[in-house]
Order: C-alpha cells, then sequence, then structure tokens
C-alpha cells in the first residue's frame, strides 16, 4: 500500500543543546544552510509522502513559521530582483502539505506518535526522527523501508549495526532471522538496554513505516525507559501480533540531537560543499601545523 503520510514529532525540548534551544526549537538549528528538520522533510517527500503531520509543542512556532509562506519576503526579494532566493524560500512553503498537532503534555515519543491518530488512524504511515539526519546519494533512507512495506506488508524500522559502547542510547531489535540482504524478521525489542541486556547489536534508528494497529497498543502502553510511554514498547507488542522488519539501511546517518553530531555533521557537510571546503580545511590545516605547548 503506498504511504502518503509522515510524521514529525517535534515536541521535544532539546535541554542536550540549551541554552540556544531556550528559545530556539532545536530542529532549526542549521545544517550549514538548512535548519535540521528541512533534511526529514526532503527525505520523506523524496520518499513520496505528500502529507506532512508535525508533532509540536507550544515552543516550535519558528518550525511552523519556516513551512509558510513569507509574503513580505517574497515581495522584496521580488521587487529588488533576487529570483533566485524568492524561488528558494517560495519552493520551502511547497514542499509538502504540512499539518501541525500539538503535543500538550511531554509524555514521550510514543506518545507523540500517538497524537497522529486523527489524521492516520486508518492506514499505514511513515515516522522520521528530525535528529537522525541520513544522507545518501541513492535512495533515500525512509523509501529504503517503504519499498520493503509495498513487497511484504507489515510495518519496517530503520536499523544500524552499532558498537557495544553505543547500545543503551538506542532501542535494540531481535532478528528471528534474516530473509534477504538486510531485511529482518523482527520478534522484539528493548528500549535503551543495559549492554547485558541487550537482545543483538541492531539498533532502531529514526525511521518507521508503522501499521495503523500500533494507536490502540500506545493507548494502552505503560511509561517505560525514563518514565516516558516509548514506541519501542508499543512496537514490542505489534511484532508478536503482525510482521514488523527491519532495514540495515544504506546510508550514512548524522545524530543530530547532540552536540557532537550536528556539529559532525556540519564540518562533514561543509567539506562536500564546494565553496566551504576550503573554509574547513584551512582552519584545520593551521590548528595542526601549530607548534605542541
Ligand atoms: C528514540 C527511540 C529509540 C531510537 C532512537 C533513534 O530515542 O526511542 O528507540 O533508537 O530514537 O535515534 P531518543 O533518541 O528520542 O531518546
Amino acid at each position: 500500500m503506498k504511504i502518503n503520510k509522515c510524521v514529525f514529532p517535534v515536541a521535544g525540548l532539546g535541554t542536550r543543546f540549551l541554552p540556544v534551544t531556550k528559545e530556539l526549537a532545536k530542529e532549526m538549528l542549521p545544517l550549514v544552510n538548512r535548519p535540521i528538520i528541512s533534511y526529514g522533510v526532503e527525505e520523506a517527500v523524496a520518499s513520496g509522502c505528500r502529507e506532512v503531520i508535525m508533532i509540536t509543542g507550544r515552543a516550535k512556532r519558528s518550525i511552523e513559521n519556516y513551512f509558510d509562506r513569507s509574503f513580505e519576503l517574497e515581495y522584496l526579494l521580488k521587487a529588488r530582483g533576487k529570483d533566485e532566493l524568492h524561488d528558494m524560500i517560495v519552493k520551502i512553503s511547497d514542499m509538502a502539505e504540512i499539518l501541525f498537532i500539538r503535543q500538550r503534555e511531554p509524555l514521550g515519543l510514543g506518545h507523540a506518535v500517538l497524537c497522529s491518530e486523527p489524521v492516520c488512524k486508518n492506514e499505514y504511515f511513515a515516522v522520521a526522527l528530525p535528529d537522525d539526519v541520513f544522507l545518501n546519494e541513492g535512495d533515500p533512507v525512509l523509501n529504503q523501508l517503504i519499498r520493503v512495506h509495498e513487497k511484504m506488508g507489515g510495518s519496517v524500522i530503520a536499523l544500524e549495526e552499532i558498537n557495544d559502547e553505543n547500545i543503551s542510547r538506542y532501542g535494540v531489535a531481535k532478528s528471528q532471522f534474516e530473509i534477504e540482504g538486510g531485511i529482518h524478521k523482527i520478534i522484539d525489542m528493548v528500549e535503551k538496554p543495559k549492554l547485558e541486556e541487550a537482545p543483538s547489536n541492531l539498533a532502531i534508528m529514526g525511521r518507521y513505516v508503522l501499521s495503523p494497529a500500533i494507536f490502540e497498543l500506545l493507548r494502552n502502553q505503560n511509561p517505560g525507559s525514563g518514565g516516558e510511554i516509548q514506541l519501542t514498547d508499543a512496537l514490542k507488542t505489534l511484532c508478536s501480533q503482525e510482521p514488523v522488519w527491519g532495514v540495515v539501511f544504506n546510508g550514512r546517518r548524522f545524530d543530530c540531537g547532540t552536540q557532537k553530531g550536528w556539529l559532525s555533521a556540519n564540518v562533514q557537510l561543509a567539506l562536500e560543499d564546494p565553496e566551504l571546503r576550503d573554509v574547513v580545511l584551512n582552519i584545520v590545516n593551521k590548528e595542526l601545523n601549530q607548534p605542541q605547548s
């Protein structure tokens, strides 16, 4: 079945980026020249999703404004003959049909996804966590999941093999078997396990295709890790009732939910930009050539 809707949970407080996130939505932090959230939305659109549903909170107005028309700016840019910039900002607001739903209480990722029920209750839908930015030339990561859903049916989660020291930061999935290159039948999962309790080293990364049956499970889900309603806990039940597939995706992932990951992504993207590459290299070379203290 075609996946038309992609849900973006964006209500999180962004405490890892304080003080900047005291006022600015963390999803609006720049990755070179575009906000983090833009990369996820572009990926969803490139994967065929026509509707984007943002699950937002009161401090996230800047996201709404970013995807809205800005008549004043459009008018001024046009009047000043800056056609390229004009077209660029119009394109942002035309990217997709974007809907905003307020998550009134910070009860966790599972609760955020549950907030999309009024719009998504009758169909399979995608979820994208904007902190996880995927950069790849070929097939977008979300589309890799959608293709598996179209072929196999059921729900699909993105997986990455990770090192032991990072296990406790993620949801971790247990594979029953691998049907073909990188596609696993999932039979269990645990949110942020201790290393000794992890069922594998296959971590869940922030892209999902979900069955609407998830809503009933989320509604009845008790708080889990961190006292929050966890999507992973509801998915654990779902995989005992319906097929859930895991896809070890092709592509590069940057964890823009941490300062280190966000900075790495910025440096990497700057190195890949013909105009910015030398800026980064010059700083690094200067630093390397300084006498060691
Ligand atoms: C969320 C999910 C977790 C997943 C991670 C991927 O955790 O709960 O299962 O592995 O995203 O980034 P969070 O990073 O929001 O704590």
